[in-house]
């Protein structure tokens, strides 16, 4: 009885750290969206902040109601791809300064299916730098950090 009962606790102990060790679940979007399907639509025109702003920002149901009569009124996007807030980034800089391509930072997003539940592409300070590093552009700490 005792030697079940210290077995189970450890299993149940063993699945704890196998969670916490686990990467974060992914994350869930309130609507099946299929980017495949709007191709016709230009990346910008959805996400307009991308080519203007820091941020690219995510369309509002009143957007998609241009096309689609049966939506709900609001959708409650969740932003999957996030950086931390010290962090400065900006879409505009490197959209429409650097004239660098969606897809190397966030993957294929044009051929998708279904919404991602991670980012495609892991954006962490390692992958900034790398790009730096190659094109020429600010490595210095505070180019990047508030
Ligand atoms: C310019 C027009 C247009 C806009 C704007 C648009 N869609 Fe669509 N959407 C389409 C077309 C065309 C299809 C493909 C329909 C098909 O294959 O029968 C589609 C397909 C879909 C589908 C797959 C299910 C279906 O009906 O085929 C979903 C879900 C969807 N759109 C959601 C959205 C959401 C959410 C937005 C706003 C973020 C949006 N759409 C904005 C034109 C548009
Ligand atoms: C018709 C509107 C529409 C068009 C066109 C569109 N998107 Fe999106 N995009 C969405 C919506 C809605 C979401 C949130 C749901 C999802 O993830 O699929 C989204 C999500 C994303 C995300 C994930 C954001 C996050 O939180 O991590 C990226 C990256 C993205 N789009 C890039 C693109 C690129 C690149 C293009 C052009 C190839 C594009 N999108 C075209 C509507 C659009
Ligand atoms: C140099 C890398 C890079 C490029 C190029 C890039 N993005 Fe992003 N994108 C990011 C980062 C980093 C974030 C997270 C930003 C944050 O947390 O504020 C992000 C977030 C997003 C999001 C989430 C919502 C939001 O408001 O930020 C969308 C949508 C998105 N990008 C779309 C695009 C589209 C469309 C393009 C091309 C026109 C593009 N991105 C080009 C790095 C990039
Ligand atoms: C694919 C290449 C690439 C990636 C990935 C990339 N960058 Fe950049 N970044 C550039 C280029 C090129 C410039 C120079 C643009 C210009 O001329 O202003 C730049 C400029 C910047 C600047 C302005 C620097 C200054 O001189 O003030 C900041 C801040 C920045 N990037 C932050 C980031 C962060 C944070 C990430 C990661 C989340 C990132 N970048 C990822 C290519 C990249
Ligand atoms: C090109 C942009 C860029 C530059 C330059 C940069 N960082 Fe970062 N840094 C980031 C991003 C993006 C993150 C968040 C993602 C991550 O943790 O990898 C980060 C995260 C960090 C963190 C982790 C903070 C935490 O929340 O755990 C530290 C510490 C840090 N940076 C220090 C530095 C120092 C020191 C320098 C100068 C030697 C530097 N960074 C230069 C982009 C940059």
């Amino acid at each position: 009885m005792r030697r079940a009962l210290t077995a189970a606790v450890v299993a149940v102990v063993a699945a704890a750290a196998w969670l916490l060790a686990a990467p974060p679940a992914p994350m869930r979007q309130p609507l099946a969206f299929p980017h495949v399907k709007h191709q016709a639509v230009a990346c910008v025109v959805c996400h307009r902040g991308a080519a203007t702003a820091s941020r690219a920002g995510l369309p509002g149901a009143t957007f998609c109601a241009k096309c689609h009569s049966t939506l709900p009124k609001e959708i409650a996007w969740v932003q999957v791809t996030r950086i931390p807030p010290h962090v400065n980034f900006s879409h505009r800089r490197h959209v429409t300064i650097a004239r660098l391509d969606c897809t190397g930072c966030h993957g294929e997003m044009r051929e998708r299916r279904a919404p991602v539940g991670t980012p495609a592409v892991q954006l962490t300070m390692t992958t900034c730098l790398a790009c730096h590093r190659h094109e020429g552009a600010a490595e210095d700490c505070a180019a990047c950090h508030r």
